[in-house]
């Protein structure tokens, strides 16, 4: 195939002026060449070699060589492709080497097609799996295998989210990486609260799932004296036991050494609108995390009584609400506070994200101080 040498430095005017010509010659890239120079290829209607508008540059033969394809749906029969044209997926998730992609009804047919061709352009994941949605109390959500790299079909895994390993598994336990940014405003929360209070803190993280808060906050030398975490779901809190003990293992103090034990450093399998009848939980908490987004305002006068009293406290949570409804959100958490007892020093709430046209995932932080 015939190819123009072009300076490496021109590579790419040649190749967009070749392009608006149309003259690159298709399935085939760019090569490099043993006197630095790349190579071009060109179609049948590409001017002769010598022709003037190639300005003195030189023309070799190459073999073609293979483009390799850069998305998924190039390794798909093009027929089958063009079948489904506009209904194959045009996103997917990934946690660890687990693909999660929801599907078309059309395309259920080629579904496992679709998945083999995934595999073949990611070599980083090792299972596909449809997401039939969320399911069940703990909002877990129900996925079907289609492709497995190595005949396995376990679905847990291990992330690295703000540096810190993760086992989760996205059939049995919520996570969401999407929300990785919100665990590094709490632990700019957290280290705001140590400094005022002078000291380390106590966090409570009564609906912990995995505990990707906790790997913010564990990873900061010095910030943690200790924690409560915790799940209703068995088997987030498996999950969340592996991960803490990881966690805890892997912590230093501010000089780089081994830091000290963490007290407390409780994990329970228990409804959190129980926690504070536990006399040893109750007022032990200098950081309240409150993340059910459908249920955490409603929540919230089970859990306050957590924070430790007269002294500056911080309740950082995350709701679901009505757009039109963010100021009455306000109220109801203020009136939840003065129920506890409190008084509120700032409450901030804002997006993070959408949730559907008419409702919004919003983050709450309030800095309160509870009296005796
Ligand atoms: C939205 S997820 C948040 C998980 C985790 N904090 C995260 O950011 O990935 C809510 C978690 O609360 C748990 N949960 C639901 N009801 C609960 C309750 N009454 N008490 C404690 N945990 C609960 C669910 O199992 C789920 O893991």
């Amino acid at each position: 195939m015939r190819h123009l040498s072009v300076p490496s430095a021109q590579t790419q005017h040649w190749l967009e002026f070749c392009r608006s010509e149309k003259w690159l010659a298709e399935h085939t890239g760019v090569s490099t060449l043993d006197d630095g120079n790349k190579a071009i290829p060109l179609n049948d209607s590409a001017p002769a070699d010598g022709d003037a508008v190639w300005m003195g540059l030189a023309m070799i033969i190459l073999e073609a060589k293979a483009k390799t394809p850069s998305h998924w749906t190039e390794h798909l029969d093009p027929e089958l492709y063009l079948l489904h044209k506009e209904d194959w997926p045009k996103a997917y998730e990934t946690q660890g080497d687990v693909l999660i992609v929801k599907l078309e009804d059309s395309i259920w047919d080629a579904a496992e097609t679709m998945a083999d061709a995934m595999l073949t352009q990611l070599p980083s994941v090792r299972l596909v799996c449809a997401d039939l949605g969320v399911q069940g109390d703990f909002r877990v959500r129900n996925l079907h295998p289609l492709a497995s790299r190595d005949g396995t079909v376990d679905t847990r895994t291990r992330i690295k989210e703000n540096g810190y390993l993760l086992w989760v598994d996205p059939s049995k336990v919520y996570f969401s990486a999407r929300l990785s940014n919100e665990r590094i405003e709490t632990l700019a929360t957290a280290k705001r609260l140590s400094e005022r209070l002078n000291r380390g803190i106590v966090v409570a993280d009564p609906y912990a799932g995995v505990g990707p808060s906790m790997g913010a906050l564990l990873g900061e030398p010095g910030l943690l004296d200790g924690y409560h975490a915790g799940d209703l779901n068995p088997d987030a809190v498996d999950l969340l036991s592996e991960n803490l003990t990881h966690l805890a293992q892997k912590r230093k103090d501010v000089n780089g050494d081994v830091a000290p034990l963490l007290h407390p450093s409780t994990v329970v399998c228990s409804d959190a609108t129980t926690w504070a009848l536990d006399e040893s939980m109750k007022g032990s908490c200098d950081l309240l995390l409150v993340n059910l987004p459908h249920d955490s305002i409603e929540h919230l006068p089970h859990v306050l009584p957590l924070l430790r009293r007269n002294q500056t406290s911080v309740l950082r949570g995350w709701a679901i609400v009505e757009r039109a409804q963010e100021e009455e959100c306000k109220r109801l958490i203020e009136d939840a506070i003065i129920q506890a007892g409190g008084r509120t020093e700032s409450l901030g709430l804002h997006e993070v994200k959408g949730f559907s046209a008419s409702k919004s995932f919003v983050c709450f932080e309030a800095w309160i101080e509870l009296a005796e």
